[in-house]
């Protein structure tokens, strides 16, 4: 079983990578921390809440982390985030509020303890801004030597930002975070968009989740399928940023990695750009895992069948 946190600013996407953590068997969620990004940190951590609670699974901790970047009180992206995942993150599908209360303890707290905790056999997933992370390693510097693996959904390396040209929407929110954590010399994999767009989950995938007659299935299939109406009709369905980040710490044998010394650019017309740094270019021990190839419907059957599981129990 894989120790993990998640690191959500959920988002219909990171719902579904919170499913799939759920829906595993090989993954044992220590707790979710909640960040800015699609939706206010607050309104993330509230929909974790409330479909943890739709899931029979409440014993998971959720703890809410920042709520800007680490050096811009900013929110930048909320007009096209309330577009894409609706004003409520989750599509404006409603869901019974949760009779549990998120933890008193800060998420940047949490991730330190569990860092200590677990050392090395904790992965951490984030599929939001790098901040709580970010914050975590420059606050308790001692947990570096002690971390394990690291998964990000954010950035492109091959191909252009979903925001403008140069930058991916996770990167955009708070870009000096995700340079911080790439130049930290950690074990990191990037699950940029390089890898993200090429699945695709359709309404053929939702129906079925529907078909199982559960609460929590319904609630999802109604969920994607607004997801899947904000995204160009020529794709048929839409991305899987989000759960291809935690598919990753399971089966990174579905993924091609190339190993980069990174950094983001953080200044100018790029910034938010992720790119090979140019500093450390002849640097050995790339630790930067980019992925940069997937085996498409393998990801998308696990993901499809993981889900059913949960939604079936
Ligand atoms: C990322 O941006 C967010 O809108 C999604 O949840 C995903 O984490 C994709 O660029
Ligand atoms: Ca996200």
């Amino acid at each position: 079983m894989i120790k993990m946190i998640l690191d959500l600013d959920t988002g219909i996407d990171d719902a579904m990578a919170l499913a799939y953590a759920l829906g595993s068997k090989e993954i044992d969620l220590m707790g979710v921390t909640g960040t800015f990004g699609n939706v206010y940190t607050d309104v993330g951590v509230q929909n974790v809440l409330n479909i943890l609670n739709m899931c029979n699974a409440n014993e998971i901790p959720v703890y809410a982390g920042e709520s800007h970047a680490i050096t811009k009180d900013n929110f930048i992206r909320l007009e096209v985030s309330a577009r894409i995942h609706g004003e409520n993150g989750v599509g404006q599908v409603e869901i019974e509020t949760s009779p549990k209360e998120k933890e008193t303890k800060s998420g940047v707290d949490f991730l330190i303890e569990s860092v200590k905790k677990y050392g090395k056999e904790l992965v951490i997933v984030t599929t939001g801004p790098i901040t709580n992370l970010t914050l975590a390693l420059q606050k308790a510097p001692e947990i570096k030597d002690m971390i394990g693996k690291i998964v990000i959904m954010g950035g492109a390396l091959t191909v252009p930002g979903n925001c403008n040209a140069y930058t991916e929407a996770n990167i955009s929110q708070d870009p000096e975070a995700a340079k911080y954590l790439f130049e930290s010399g950690l074990d990191v994999t990037m699950v940029g968009l390089d890898v993200t767009q090429r699945s695709i989950l359709t309404k053929a995938h939702t129906q079925s989740w529907r078909e199982t007659g559960s609460l929590a299935g319904r609630t999802y299939a109604d969920m994607v399928d607004y997801y899947i109406s904000q995204h160009d009709a020529a794709i048929k369905g839409c991305y899987l940023h989000d759960p291809s980040a935690v598919i990753n710490a399971v089966h990174p044998e579905y993924f091609t990695m190339l190993p980069m010394h990174m950094t983001v650019t953080t200044e100018g017309e790029a910034e938010g750009r992720t790119i090979g740094d140019p500093a450390r270019l002849r640097d050995s021990n790339p630790n930067v895992k980019v992925c940069i190839g997937v085996d498409s419907p393998a990801l998308v059957n696990n993901l499809n069948e993981t889900l059913l599981s949960l939604f079936k129990d």
